[in-house]
């Protein structure tokens, strides 16, 4: 951005094709924030904190891993938007990530083959057993019946007054399983070439679009590429975009990498610059649908960059919302010395990185950063032990 820019490319709004206008590009990226209370609801500390993120000034939130079916968890800390709960305490996460004109979307998640072990019999498109991983395959009864699963919670997602959703068909887990050949081995109508692999990607938004509605905003978010030997390829990726783009959907935002056990998460990643432009640059010539591109950004100078020049759409920002919850307000006010200071770690324990993350997002919530300068492996020890005290709670609610 110049300083002769009037209105800098990600302070203009954006009108979605459902009609939603976001009212700058600057998106929190969704984050499992781990403040749920253990059996599926909102806590008053989750909703401070994306009250917060609202205040800072992002045109729109994403709450990570919403469980569209309690079996299949990615953490015990996760919300369930099932019909056990709470609708009263949703309704006012919903309220306070919408307050200061800002929006804020669940995204809904189901874990699949990486569910929490502790609180889940893991099953994924088909049965695996590697070194690295086991679970069950779901049966053709179970595939078919993803979409109402889906659909249902985006209703209470309406019903609750958010504005949105955004399905989640990355990072491994259980839409980016179908999509990825490595743990998709089905010879059923889900499985096979990448047009096959994508079918129940696609039954999952018209469901969702047939019961929301037109004026409700659906998003996706896909990989790239899994960057995984044997995973979903760039190529693939690519002809997925396309035919999601084909369907009644709002925005597709483009992350990558998964989270199957010692493979690269981008949100435990280090290296310089955004991650997946490359990728988002081919995807504009696939499709018209807004585009998100998600991961690796640090400076007001990159986002801006990448608006202005039309790579995408918008801009999302996971781990430097972390570090400043008020960044898109700092970045649109135009003064100097804006940007993040990310932490530095002397050792990188596999995992660390997130689990420090996660556990500065505790502290924003609880309005208490002094503990931030915890150091990554204290970050997992105080991440695993949270989440051990919750397997309990977790079990009686659901089993
Ligand atoms: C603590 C933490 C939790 C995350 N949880 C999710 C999640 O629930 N869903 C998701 O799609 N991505 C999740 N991510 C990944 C981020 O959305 C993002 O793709 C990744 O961190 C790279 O973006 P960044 O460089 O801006 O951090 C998480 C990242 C962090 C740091």
């Amino acid at each position: 951005m110049t300083s002769r820019e009037p209105v800098p490319a990600i302070g203009a709004p954006l009108a979605l094709p459902s009609g939603l206008v976001l009212k700058n590009r600057l998106v929190k990226a969704a984050m499992s924030d781990s403040l749920g209370d253990g059996a599926g609801d909102p806590t008053e500390a989750q909703i401070r904190l994306y009250e917060r993120w609202a205040a800072g000034g992002a045109a729109l939130s994403l709450i990570g891993e919403v469980q569209v079916d309690p079996r299949y968890p990615e953490k015990p800390g996760n919300l369930v938007l099932g019909p056990e709960v709470d609708m009263g305490l949703v309704a006012r996460l919903a309220a306070a990530g919408d307050s200061h004109d800002s929006h804020v979307w669940p995204q809904l998640g189901h874990a699949g083959a990486l569910a929490h072990g502790a609180i889940s019999q893991p099953a994924g498109p088909s049965a695996l057993d590697l070194d690295e991983l086991r679970c069950a395959g779901l049966a053709e009864a179970a595939v078919a019946a993803l979409p109402m699963a889906y659909a249902a919670a985006a209703t209470r997602a309406k019903a609750a007054g958010f504005s949105g959703v955004q399905i989640h068909a990355g990072h491994g887990f259980l839409l980016s399983q179908f999509l990825s050949p490595l743990f998709n081995r089905r010879t059923d109508q889900w499985g096979g070439s990448i047009e096959a692999r994508t079918q129940i990607v696609l039954a999952i938004i018209r469901q969702i679009r047939a019961e929301v509605g037109p004026e409700f905003a659906v998003a996706i978010k896909i990989n790239s590429s899994d960057q995984l030997e044997g995973g979903l390829t760039e190529a693939d990726a690519l002809v997925a975009v396309e035919m999601i783009g084909r369907e009644s959907i709002d925005l597709i935002d483009i992350s990558g990498g998964t989270y199957f056990p010692g493979a690269a998460a981008s949100s435990d990643r280090a290296t310089r610059g955004p991650y997946f432009l490359d990728f988002a640059r081919k995807a504009r010539a696939v499709t018209d649908t807004p585009l998100m591109v998600t991961g690796g950004f640090k400076t007001r100078h990159e986002a801006s960059d990448v608006v202005r020049q039309g790579d995408t759409d918008l801009v999302g920002l996971a781990r430097a919302m972390v570090v400043d919850p008020a960044l898109p307000e700092r970045w649109l006010g135009g003064g100097a010395n804006v940007d993040p200071r990310f932490p530095r770690f002397a050792s990188t324990p596999p995992g660390g990185v997130t689990a420090w993350y996660t556990m500065r997002l505790t502290d924003l919530a609880e309005g208490d950063e002094s503990k931030t300068n915890r150091s990554l492996e204290e970050a997992l020890e105080e991440y695993e032990a949270r989440d051990a005290a919750r397997v309990d709670t977790w079990n009686r609610r659901f089993s």
